[in-house]
């Protein structure tokens, strides 16, 4: 990596102004809730239409703790590792857990603040076996890191875009967007490492599966979350197959694809 000016730290827990947080409007644009465009979302009252907004995004953050958990552990593990990679890569990784630290921190507090309790949501095992076992300076793991921030950069870049939200939530998505943006911009770095040394011949058909079950916990509640609004649950099948739906987590992939596709392993 060459020499760069270090980001300015941003810390959502003092930078948020959480009083902002209100719960009275929706905390998602009506485009990002599962139901968009299908007539379901057309008989929903404006109460239930909100409601199911503030679950739906309290399951993004609740998916985000997730999956940082799993890459705070695989940085912190390949800290010592780093640093024989040089100052800047080192500086890089310490950059990254510090700001996955503080989004981490910052989700636990819009979790205290909701005004609902997210129901448990299954998590793919599948997802969960490669956060566990991938090791931290393979390509396959930067790849699946790679997917995972383009994803939510991309969310949030259509959250940011909302006059609908309140201002919090907007801010949530900026200092989330900023954050993750450089992440991506760094995984990217150590897919092409990683992959120019040691290409993977099972990493096409691994990664593919990946996307596939990550997109689905990302973009397909469960039949749980659509109960806790007060639904039905069916409705989780109704924006299974909900076109809209499906063409939102397909967009929001593609620029992952388009990048790792450079190196053979396409989505
Ligand atoms: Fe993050
Ligand atoms: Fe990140």
């Amino acid at each position: 990596m060459s020499a760069r000016t270090p980001p300015a730290y941003c810390d959502p827990l003092t930078t948020v102004a959480w009083a902002a947080l209100d719960p009275d409007r929706p905390w998602l644009p009506d485009d990002l809730v599962s139901l968009a465009g299908d007539p379901a979302w057309d008989r929903l009252t404006p109460t239930a239409r909100i409601a199911l907004s503030h679950l739906e995004f309290l399951a993004l953050i609740d998916l985000g703790l997730w999956l940082e958990a799993y890459l705070l552990r695989a940085l912190g593990r390949a800290a010592p590792v780093a640093r024989h990679l040089g100052a800047d890569a080192y500086a890089a990784q310490l950059h990254e857990l510090r700001e996955e630290a503080g989004h981490s921190l910052m989700f636990l507090e819009i979790l205290r603040r909701a005004p609902h309790t997210l129901p448990p949501v299954p998590r793919p095992r599948l997802v969960t076996a490669g956060a566990r076992l991938l090791p931290g300076s393979s390509g396959l793991f930067w790849g699946a890191v790679l997917i995972g921030e383009t994803v939510a950069v991309e969310l949030n870049r259509r959250i940011r875009e909302s006059d609908a939200i309140p201002d919090a939530i907007r801010q949530i998505a900026d200092i989330h967007l900023r954050d993750e943006a450089r992440h991506v911009a760094y995984a990217r770095h150590r897919v092409a490492e990683a992959i120019s040394q040691r290409p993977h011949p099972l990493g096409a058909a691994a990664l593919r599966l990946l996307a596939g079950r990550f997109l689905a916990t990302c973009f397909h509640p469960p039949p749980a979350l659509y109960q806790a609004a007060g639904l039905p649950s069916a409705l989780a099948a109704t924006a299974r197959v909900n076109p809209i739906r499906n063409a939102l987590a397909a967009s929001c992939l593609a620029p992952a694809g388009r990048y790792l596709g450079r190196f053979g392993l396409r989505l």
